[in-house]
């Protein structure tokens, strides 16, 4: 039978069993995720698996990066399934606190991320986003103290984000990226697909596939701002409404014009039904 994680809900508890780890001279890797996991989240598990001898998984569904009219009471819970995965995955510690232990009554400091965080992508569409992100990953950091902290490229903009945090606030971790996991048909995973009907399932593939194309088409010399109109149009054709299309500097997520201003990141976001989607790739 595997093992069980250490199942932990309050900081006390916590600086406990990481004090133990430390003690023993353990490297400390920490996974943040909002739970409903999937193969995308267990893929930064086995990042993690790989880089330290403890690897911490928080599972905290954090009201403060949800706009009122988003899904925050109806986003998937799912704890008995998500432990077995972890169990399965030989995760040490589930660091799980309530929003109470997270915020307490009387809660008054925010972070608010500039750059990045600005870019005029998701920011646009979710102002109150990456202020929220940053606020509990910097908890986070704070509570676990890793040595490592590892994200997804899925949510490319947080990615950047957050490593640009951890400098900012002179945190003694590395971040880690992994690469997107995908279906078979290209669709990113995300908790959020759930969320789509059989038909809307259907239609998703079809953000990857044009980022896949619009990437080989500006790596073929294209225009960049053509490829673009001629991505948004497909992407409205099948169904979607466009949020952004955008090719941005990798790192700086600055707009970009030439191949020469590169590296390139194509980033989409662009709603179906009653979800919106994101995805990006690398030119
Ligand atoms: P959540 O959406 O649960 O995602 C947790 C982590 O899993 C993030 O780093 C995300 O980029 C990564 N991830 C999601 N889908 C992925 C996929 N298909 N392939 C690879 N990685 C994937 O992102 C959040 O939670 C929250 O904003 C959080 C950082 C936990 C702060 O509340």
């Amino acid at each position: 039978m595997t093992k069980r994680p250490l199942i932990l809900r309050t900081i006390p508890a916590l600086r406990r069993a990481l004090a133990g780890r430390r003690k023993a001279r353990q490297t400390v890797a920490l996974v943040p995720t909002m739970g409903a996991l999937h193969e995308g989240h267990l893929a930064l598990v086995r990042a993690a698996r790989r880089r330290a001898r403890c690897v911490v998984v928080s599972i905290f569904v954090n009201p403060t990066q949800f706009a009122p009219n988003e899904d925050f009471a109806t986003y998937p819970r799912r704890f008995a399934a998500d432990i077995a995965a972890l169990a399965a995955a030989k995760v040490d510690i589930v660091w799980a606190p309530s929003v109470e232990v997270m915020y307490p009554q009387g809660f008054a400091t925010r972070l608010v991320p500039e750059g990045v965080a600005l870019a005029g992508l998701e920011d646009r569409f979710r102002p109150h986003f990456f202020g929220g992100v940053a606020t509990v990953v910097a908890k986070l950091f704070m509570q676990v103290n890793p040595d490592i902290a590892v994200f997804g490229e899925k949510d490319y903009q947080q990615l950047r984000v957050v490593t640009q945090m951890a400098k900012d606030l002179d945190l003694p971790l590395r971040i880690v990226g992994v690469a997107t996991v995908r279906e078979k048909d290209g669709l990113a995973l995300s908790s959020r697909n759930a969320y789509l009907s059989a038909e809307e399932r259907a239609a998703a593939p079809l953000l990857h596939r044009v980022l896949q194309e619009s990437a080989r088409r500006i790596r073929r010399g294209e225009d960049i701002a053509q490829v673009i109109a001629a991505g948004a149009a497909a992407i409205g054709a099948g169904g979607f409404a466009l949020d952004y299309l955008e090719a941005r500097h990798a790192r700086t997520l600055a707009p970009i014009v030439s191949v020469q201003d590169g590296p390139i990141r194509l980033l989409v976001a662009a709603r179906i039904g009653r979800t919106r989607l994101i995805d990006n790739v690398a030119v």
